[in-house]
């Protein structure tokens, strides 16, 4: 212990020093604790530089670490800082989402404000604003209107994450060409280069951390680059224009957060911290917004067996879309997602797209009304191919369109290079600009605002990473940005089964996965299999969380599959609570979820390559209720080394009790996964 401690005064013992170019520190330490005392926050300033660090217990998760900003005009907002007074404050409370993984989510910390002046050029304060959680931190940067801070130009935020004990780290690469479509390396946290968030951390301890930010508006998105050792420092997302970031103060930054805990269960719990440092709901009752299963015109384009555009092989005609209505109707599910019905596909940087003209061979008005007529809507399909200067030019119009025929749901997609969005500027200027820029977080804000007005719900594809902000705009309902299922007809590799393990403890961190799961036929392009089991197309409905869940695979693939097809239409997609039961990033992952409103509970299990045997323990059952379980599992000869459409339908019987009805909370399941596998499974009370 007196070691740690120890590390944060040897600055101070040097402060004697200070002539021989040792750090110093003042005086003053601002401490913030959890309101458990789990976790504690401290700041204060070496050689005049404002510094962080978290304790858990008497121990550092993040070692000393510098905050600044680069700012146009004044140069380096960092050394020469003096720390006012801290305000500090307290918050519990328990709100309810319209929609999500739990209804409820509780949101307990202790805050503190602290101003921090620059006083050696220009006398520029920025308050440092802390949330201390029990299983994580939060902090930001609020710039305070001031004679000196009008208008500020951001050209970097130098705030440094410095992991304390060695770890190793899940990571894809931040600002490569194909924004946030990556396999995750599995690396020593030394070998990171600059990386996406959420970056998930394992200490040799067995300490799981996580970095994010939370409520990303107005300003750009951070990738985190190491600058030596285990040390990350913010590096925004580029602009086109002046400065990464040009705001008019007074405003503040996203929060930066650290997700804290022992396990990697725990993790995903933790990531409440960022639904909670978002702002409250600002749309109120949003209906439109429901969580439903939705199939598509979609899964035989990436087939290569029906084209977006129109032509003798084209996807998106009249007939198709009936008989894709029908199929919906017959079994359950929500909407329909037709893509390629507009007229513009696919032009250099998307500048022919129409937003509200239908191709010939696709009658909206026809296809609307029979949709209406079944009980069904259309999801809409905006792919812009990164030209978002285009989709606001027309977005009244598109939006008047859609809501006209029924639309509750649009997909967008920008499928372009990262840095090769278009933006247009009022006076005609075309400029680049990345995903997850300024302009972009800007870009999603205002479709977010015009299709709320239109009683219209978001499903982003190519989008900028997701901070929580479907708490405040909750019709900003799922997105992509990751690696999805389309990898699995044509990605080079496809997705190995260790992706989802990985991803839940990741990208999930961050929010909902239009993942687009369900391929029941277990092939891509050209028939080749891919390296999953059919049970496990299953699982994924429970463990990858997302409101708008597809059914991705052809509707003759699931007439030949009536077994999976049953899972599929039964499974809820709107939850009452959520508890990871038992994971290792990237290796596997046991997740419950109970049904919103009902007393069901629903288990997914996914494997990476290797088998592995699972003891569900039931205590999260309702104690006074009995349950009957439905399992849908890898058979024996099951695995992607054996035969992965080898799945078991089966009520089980409880061993400890086979004469009673089912199951209780005392009692527990044992499962086994075969390798690439998993399963699915339905705990029912019984009347
Ligand atoms: C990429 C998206 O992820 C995919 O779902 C969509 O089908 C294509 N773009 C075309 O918009």
């Amino acid at each position: 212990m007196m070691a740690r401690v120890h590390g944060w005064l040897l600055g101070a013992l040097a402060a004697v020093g200070l002539a021989s170019g040792a750090a110093a520190q003042d005086e003053v330490t601002h401490r913030q604790c959890s309101p458990d005392g789990t976790l504690c926050f401290e700041l204060r300033t070496e050689d005049s530089i404002p510094v962080y660090r978290v304790l858990r217990g008497e121990e550092e998760v993040i070692a000393p670490s510098q905050l600044g900003f680069m700012l146009r005009g004044a140069g380096k907002w960092q050394r020469g800082v003096t720390l006012g007074e801290a305000t500090r404050s307290s918050h519990d409370e328990t709100w309810e989402q319209p929609w999500g993984e739990n209804r409820l989510v509780t949101d307990r910390h202790n805050a503190m404000l602290v101003p921090m002046t620059e006083q050696v050029r220009t006398n520029r304060t920025i308050t440092l604003a802390v949330r201390v959680f029990d299983d994580g931190v939060g902090f930001r940067y609020e710039f305070p209107a001031q004679p000196q801070l009008d208008e500020v130009i951001i050209d970097e935020e130098l705030t440094e994450f410095t992991i304390a004990g060695k770890a190793d780290a899940w990571w894809i690469p931040g600002g490569e060409w194909n924004r946030y479509e990556y396999l995750y390396s599995r690396t020593s946290a030394h070998e990171v280069g600059t990386a996406h968030s959420p970056m998930t951390f394992r200490r040799e301890d067995g300490l799981h951390i996580a970095l994010h930010e939370a409520a990303l508006t107005d300003y750009s998105a951070f990738w985190l680059q190491r600058i030596d050792g285990q040390r990350f420092r913010t590096r925004l997302a580029p602009s086109a224009q002046e400065g990464k970031v040009r705001r008019d103060a007074p405003f503040t930054t996203p929060w930066r957060v650290i997700l804290i805990a022992p396990d990697a269960p725990g993790l995903y719990s933790a990531a409440n911290i960022i639904l909670n440092l978002n702002e409250p709901n600002r749309l109120g009752e949003v209906a439109y917004a429901k969580p439903h299963k939705y199939v598509g015109i979609w899964w035989a384009m990436h087939l290569d067996r029906w084209t977006w555009n129109a032509g003798p092989r084209h996807g998106a005609t009249t007939e198709h879309a009936i008989d894709y209505i029908d199929f919906a109707a017959e079994h359950g599910f929500g909407s329909v997602l037709v893509e390629g019905w507009n007229e513009g596909w696919w032009s250099e940087s998307g500048r022919n797209f129409e937003f509200a003209t239908a191709y010939p061979d696709f009658d909206m008005d026809r296809v609307a009304a029979y949709a209406a007529e079944r009980g069904i809507t259309i999801m809409g399909h905006h792919e812009t191919a990164g030209n978002a200067g285009l989709y606001e030019r027309q977005l009244e119009t598109a939006l008047d369109y859609y809501q006209r025929h029924g639309v509750q749901a649009i997909k967008t997609g920008y499928v372009a290079d990262a840095g090769m969005v278009l933006r247009e500027d009022p006076d005609g200027t075309e400029q680049w600009e990345y995903h997850d820029g300024q302009y972009m977080a800007r870009h999603h804000a205002l479709v977010a605002e015009r299709a709320a007005a239109h009683g219209i719900a978001i499903n982003a594809h190519e989008p900028i990473k997701d901070t929580g902000l479907r708490r405040t705009w909750p019709n900003l309902m799922t997105r992509e940005g990751a690696r999805g299922t389309e990898y699995m007809a044509w990605g080079e590799p496809r997705n190995p089964p260790g992706h989802e393990p990985t991803l839940l403890f990741t990208r999930m961190l961050s929010g909902p996965f239009d993942l687009t799961p369900g391929i029941v036929s277990l092939e891509g392009r050209g028939g080749e299999l891919i390296p999953n089991t059919l049970a496990r197309q299953l699982a994924d409905y429970v463990v990858i969380y997302s409101p708008l869940q597809m059914a991705a695979d052809l509707p003759e693939n699931y007439r030949a599959a009536p077994d999976a097809l049953a899972f599929i239409e039964q499974v809820p997609v709107d939850w009452e609570r959520t508890k990871v039961l038992a994971g290792e990033v990237g290796q596997y992952a046991v997740v419950a979820r109970q049904r919103r409103g009902g007393d069901d509970w629903w288990i997914g299990g996914v494997t990476d390559g290797e088998a592995r045997t699972v003891t569900i323990q039931l205590d999260f059952l309702d104690p006074n209720k009995s349950y009957v379980a439905e399992i849908w599992r890898d058979g024996e000869n099951g695995g992607i080394d054996g035969n992965r459409f080898a799945m078991v339908r089966e009520k089980l019987k409880s061993p400890a009790a086979p004469e009673e009805p089912g199951y209780t909370s005392s009692g527990s399941i044992t499962v086994q996964m075969q390798a690439g596998g998993g399963f699915a499974m339905s705990l029912r009370p019984v009347d």
